[in-house]
Order: structure tokens, then C-alpha cells, then sequence
């Protein structure tokens, strides 16, 4: 563990040295004049004066060794089709598209919002963004209109590119008519639309603002558009998330970080080279996906699986026969995927060759041992359990095979990445804690290479939201509880505020709880997420109605429920959907009037609530523990 630990040492303390080495590994235009500028704490501004280009890094630059070779393999099993990209495919059809988007008045610094699945196009749109200096904010085709209204308020996009629909599970879900219905929410709606049009979810095109891709594509075929090199910290993109209010945070990543941090992690985490080929199940809404699935393995020169499917259709072996297919090197999925395939034959673990795969990366939410090792001895392959964010970009926790093979246990994502000063600190005043001290996990800044700059429009709302909530110290606050053993294995312990993980998707409670409050039947609703053992977290509800009488019946609450679950669906997304929702008369509160979410959350898990000296009405968590019967 010597090596990583050195390896980590100098990554922090000999920050300059270590990072210039690390910036060597991509293409700069104009060489940067100084690694860090940290003198405004806590932004941090890498490369500073570089000038560069994530999709010259990603594209432009493989083209002399590798333009033949394959770049974007999409796989649907929702549509059943199969086709690969070469870079010069890629390099085509990237160009297409960034002509287009010039063509309607987008350049360096607009914003392009794209509501699409797991289509080529999307990488397409993507990747032309970065070409021409526009900020792309991919929203998870998950999210339904609210959601999508107040992303396209807060990032105001020039374009928004979309496609007629999606499938899922083999069920068309149509995205045309949840964006139509977010630009009517929305308060100043983009002029154009782009559909990508699949012949899925037959649609009518609203005239003077519906583009067709298809034909712009057509229009520009052979389009070559020049590289617009950004300078270093010029953002590349946006992608929300959220946190403990209602409002999602545009996390603003830069461009010249992001681009040095991603190329050392494909060597170093992943412990991969140019030729590659690397496999990750997340989506492109999400921030796995636009790190592993698009920017990191293309950087890095290696091949990138785009799949449209499940991991258990058309069965169970499909992940499998397509690391045998495509010779996949790196494979990178989430432990909710594994939990499902856990149900399915062990036999299929083995059905496939898997020489070419040498290790399984986990992400997005805790793994548990049981299915750590379930997964493990099923393919008598390393598994990697990674910690990060969002925020982050990339792993703050992880084992770094392409350093040093350090044994890995169960139920620890190993040690912190080289660049990321992670420590355990204490939640009452910030300080460092010992071995075996649960604490607060955070991050001593500057935030390395690729971790987001701010938040979008937002400097100040940045500082307060990361760096204030530690009393005594400006240290970035990660919100999940953590503790170091005395080997120097890290472990996280959930998080410390409002948001859950559904199934590797992060929500935040108070999003759907404000959802659910706008039904006009409810007086106040409290949203927790409660332990599941497919999903890892599943989100439950206990609404206080306006009028009791409403759910006095079995049929009448029934139907109430299905009633908010709708609407829920209807406005942030099938993925926020609570799994239950319950009626009650009242919330457990304290008396000053805070909900006790945690003690409603012990008392859905059949545990022990704690500590109830503080609460107003005793009576309240009784009537929750009733409403579950
Ligand atoms: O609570 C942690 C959990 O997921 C959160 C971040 O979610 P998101 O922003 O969607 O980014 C996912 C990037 C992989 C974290 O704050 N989380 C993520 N990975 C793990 C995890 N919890 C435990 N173990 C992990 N490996």
C-alpha cells in the first residue's frame, strides 16, 4: 500500500509537479502558464492559460493512429440493433452536428440542453459542443417535465436537442411530449428544438421551432468545423443534481481539468491503455456516464460500449456475451445491476469468455458484502468499489490498480485518489478524526483537476452549499458519513442530509416532497428513503391530508395514492416515484416543528427510533408505524 500512498502524498503536497506531469498526457494548443490558481479559496483554476479542446482530446486527436479502429459501439437490445463507430465515423458525424448547431446561432459559451437516451446522437451532440465551446447539460431521460422546466430555466439553452422517445424494458417511453410540456412550463424557452426522430413516439412538430436531425445531419454531411480551443477553465458543461433543497445545483465543470483527470484515471484507476475497450452500463444523464461512458475512455484513446438495455434482457448473460463480443477490457456498472443479476442463474456468470475483462468497477450507491462477493466468485474477477460525486467528476475513493495492486475488502472502496486530500472530520468542529471515528467525509481544498468549478450562475451559493456546513474549517463537505479503519480502509456510512439513492439515482427528498404537496389534496407530506434490498433505497412517503375523509376507506386511500403517484411521475420522473405512499394525521415533529426523518426512517426499517425526548406528539410515530401495517 506504500506506493499509493506515496503516490497520493505527492499528488497533494507536491501538487504543481504532479499535475504538470499528469496535464502532459492530453493536447494543449497553447501550454498553460501556471498549474494552480488557488488564491481566491475555494475555486480553484487548473492549467491556467491553457488552451485546449475535450473533443480534439477525445476525437481529432486518435484519428492518425487509430481512424479505422473502432471509438462508439452502440448496442440497443430495446431496439435490437448494432452498429460501431469508427473514430473517423465519429469525426464525421461530430462535425455534422457541430455545423448544425452553428447553423442555428450556437456558439462558444451557449448552452445546449439534450433530453435523449442512449442513442450515438447523443454522444454525437454532445462531443459537437464541446467542438464549438457550448456547454451541453444532458438531462437523464428519467426526469419528466418539471424537472426538465427547471433545468432549461436555470442553464437558459439556446437549443435543445431531443429524440421522439426512448425504450425502456421494451416499453417505448415517449420524451417528445414531456419536453413539450417543460417548454410550456419553462419561462423563456429556447427557439429551437432538435428532434432526433427514431419512428418510436410518433409525434406532430410544433412549426418554426422543431428541427428535424436527420435532415440537418443530411444538410451537413462532410461539414468540417474547426476546433474552438477553450481556455482552461471555461466550463465544458452542466449537469444538475441534487441536494437538500428543491432546487437541483448545475455543477459547472471546466474543461482543461476534466480532460488531464480523466486521462490519468484510464491509467491509473483503470488501469487501461489506448486501444482498449471499455464497457460502462451507467447513462449519459448521469455524471458515470459522461465521464466513463463518453469523455474518459475516448480521452484515453480506448473504444466506448453505448448500451441501450437492461442487464437482464434479452437475459441474464447480455453483459456478459458483449464483454465476449467486443474483447471489453474494463467493465463499469452499478451494484443495484448486480443485486438484479443476483437473481438470475449464476450459470450465466460463466456462459461467456471473459479473458479479456480484467476488472469490475461498482459505483453510485454502497456495495454490499453479500453482493460484492456474490459477483466476485461468479467471475473470479477483481471487483472495484469506487467512491464519488457528481460534484467530483471522478473517484474520490477508489483502488488504483495502474498504481499498485493493493488487496481490496469488501465493503470498502480502498483509499482516496491521488489529488483528492479526503479526510474524516468531525461534524461538531471540523477536526481531523482517528481510525475507527465515524465522521463526516470531506475534502481539504483545492478540489483537484476535474472536480466541479461552481455552481452554475451561482459562486455564492457554491461556497455556502460545500464549504460552510463544517463549523471552524473550509473544507468541502462530500455529505456522507464515513470512517478510516485502522489498516487505512475507508468506508462510507449514508448520507448526512435529505438526499437518497434509488437504484444508483440520486434524489432529493425534498423534490418530491414539494411534488407531492402539489396535489391539492395534501396538507404536508414528509419523503425518506428507506432500505431495499434490490434497489439499496427506496422513497416513502407519509402525507398529511387537507380533508381526513379523503383516504377513510381502503379504496379511497388506494386511489389517492395512485392518484400522487402520478402526478409525481408526471412531474419529476418514473424514477422518483415513492414505493409507498402513506396517510396519516399528523408528521412526528419536534417542537420546533422539524420533521424527525430519521426516526420515521428506523421506524420503516424496524428499528430502534432513538432518541424521542425532543418530539411534540408521541402519538405521530405511532400512527406511522400503524399506516405501514
Ligand atoms: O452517497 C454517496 C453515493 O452516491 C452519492 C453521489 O451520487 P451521484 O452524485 O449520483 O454520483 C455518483 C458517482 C458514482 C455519494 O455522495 N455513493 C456513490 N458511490 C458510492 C456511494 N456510496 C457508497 N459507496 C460508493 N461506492
Amino acid at each position: 500500500m506504500q506506493r499509493t500512498r506515496d503516490f497520493h502524498y505527492r499528488s497533494v503536497h507536491d501538487r504543481d509537479a504532479f499535475w504538470r506531469e499528469e496535464a502532459s498526457r492530453i493536447h494543449w494548443e497553447t501550454p498553460f502558464e501556471s498549474v494552480l490558481d488557488f488564491s481566491r479559496p475555494p475555486f480553484a483554476k487548473w492549467f491556467v492559460g491553457g488552451r485546449t479542446n475535450l473533443c480534439y482530446n477525445a476525437v481529432d486527436r486518435w484519428l492518425p493512429t487509430q481512424a479505422d479502429k473502432p471509438a462508439l459501439i452502440w448496442v440497443s437490445t430495446e431496439v435490437d440493433r448494432e452498429q460501431v463507430y469508427t473514430r473517423q465515423d465519429v469525426f464525421e458525424e461530430v462535425n455534422a452536428a457541430a455545423a448544425m448547431l452553428r447553423e442555428l446561432g450556437v456558439g462558444r459559451g451557449d448552452r445546449v440542453l439534450l433530453y435523449m437516451p442512449m442513442v450515438p446522437e447523443a454522444v454525437f451532440t454532445m462531443l459537437a459542443c464541446a467542438r464549438i465551446g457550448a456547454v451541453h447539460s444532458v438531462v437523464f431521460g428519467g426526469f419528466a417535465s418539471v424537472n426538465l422546466a427547471q433545468r432549461i430555466d436555470d442553464a437558459a439553452p439556446k437549443v435543445v436537442v431531443c429524440t421522439d422517445g426512448g425504450s425502456r424494458a421494451g416499453k417505448v417511453v415517449p420524451y417528445k411530449p414531456l419536453l413539450d410540456r417543460a417548454l410550456g412550463l419553462a419561462k423563456s424557452p429556447p427557439a429551437s428544438v432538435v428532434v432526433f426522430d427514431r419512428g418510436l413516439a410518433p409525434f406532430e412538430p410544433v412549426a418554426g421551432r422543431d428541427l428535424d436531425y436527420a435532415s440537418l445531419r443530411e444538410r451537413h454531411r462532410g461539414a468540417r468545423v474547426p476546433v474552438e480551443w477553450l481556455e482552461s477553465s471555461e466550463p465544458s458543461y452542466i449537469l444538475y443534481t441534487s441536494g437538500t433543497t428543491g432546487r437541483p445545483k448545475g455543477v459547472q465543470r471546466d474543461t482543461g481539468g476534466y480532460a488531464v483527470a480523466l486521462a490519468s484515471s484510464m491509467e491509473y484507476l483503470f488501469d487501461g491503455r489506448p486501444g482498449d475497450t471499455y464497457f460502462c452500463t451507467s447513462d449519459i444523464g448521469w455524471v458515470v456516464g459522461h465521464s466513463y461512458i463518453v469523455y474518459g475512455p475516448l480521452i484515453g484513446g480506448q473504444a466506448t460500449i453505448l448500451y441501450e438495455g437492461t442487464p437482464v434482457r434479452p437475459d441474464g448473460a447480455i453483459l456478459w456475451k458483449l464483454v465476449e463480443q467486443f474483447g471489453v477490457n474494463t467493465l463499469f456498472s452499478a451494484p443495484t445491476a448486480v443485486r438484479v443479476l443476483k437473481r438470475q442463474d449464476p450459470a450465466l456468470l460463466r456462459k461467456h469468455d471473459l479473458s479479456t475483462l480484467r476488472a469490475v468497477y461498482l459505483a453510485g450507491e454502497p456495495l454490499d458484502e453479500p453482493t460484492a462477493q456474490w459477483i466476485s466468485e461468479g467471475l473470479g474477477k477483481p471487483i472495484i468499489d469506487n467512491y464519488w460525486q457528481t460534484e467530483s467528476g471522478w473517484p474520490i475513493l477508489s483502488a488504483q490498480p495502474g498504481v499498485e495492486k493493493v488487496p481490496t475488502r469488501f465493503g470498502s472502496p480502498s483509499f482516496p485518489v491521488y489529488g483528492f486530500d479526503a479526510r474524516i472530520v468531525s461534524e461538531s468542529n471540523g477536526e481531523d478524526l482517528g481510525p475507527d471515528q465515524k465522521g463526516v467525509v470531506a475534502i481539504v481544498p483545492p478540489l483537484p483537476p476535474g472536480a466541479m468549478s461552481t455552481i452554475w450562475g451561482d459562486d455564492e451559493r457554491f461556497v455556502q452549499t460545500y464549504f460552510t456546513s463544517i463549523p471552524g474549517r473550509q473544507v468541502y463537505s462530500t455529505f456522507d458519513w464515513g470512517l478510516v479503519d485502522a489498516d487505512g480502509y475507508w468506508f462510507i456510512l449514508g448520507r448526512t442530509d435529505d438526499v437518497i439513492n434509488v437504484a444508483g439515482h440520486r434524489l432529493g427528498t425534498r423534490e418530491i416532497e414539494e411534488s407531492v404537496n402539489s396535489h391539492n389534496g395534501i396538507a404536508e407530506c414528509a419523503v425518506v428513503g428507506v432500505a431495499d434490498p434490490l434497489k439499496g433505497q427506496v422513497a416513502m412517503a407519509f402525507a398529511v391530508l387537507k380533508n381526513p375523509a379523503g383516504a377513510d376507506t381502503p379504496e379511497g386511500a388506494k386511489q389517492l395514492e395512485g392518484d400522487i403517484m402520478r402526478l409525481v411521475e408526471e412531474q419529476l420522473g418514473a424514477v422518483a416515484r415513492p414505493a409507498r405512499i402513506r396517510f396519516v394525521g399528523a408528521l412526528p415533529k419536534t417542537r420546533s416543528g422539524k420533521v424527525l426523518r430519521r426516526a420515521i426512517v428506523a421506524v420503516c426499517e424496524a428499528r430502534d427510533p432513538g432518541d424521542l425526548t425532543t418530539m411534540e406528539d408521541p402519538n405521530a410515530l405511532e400512527q406511522i408505524k400503524e399506516s405501514l401495517q
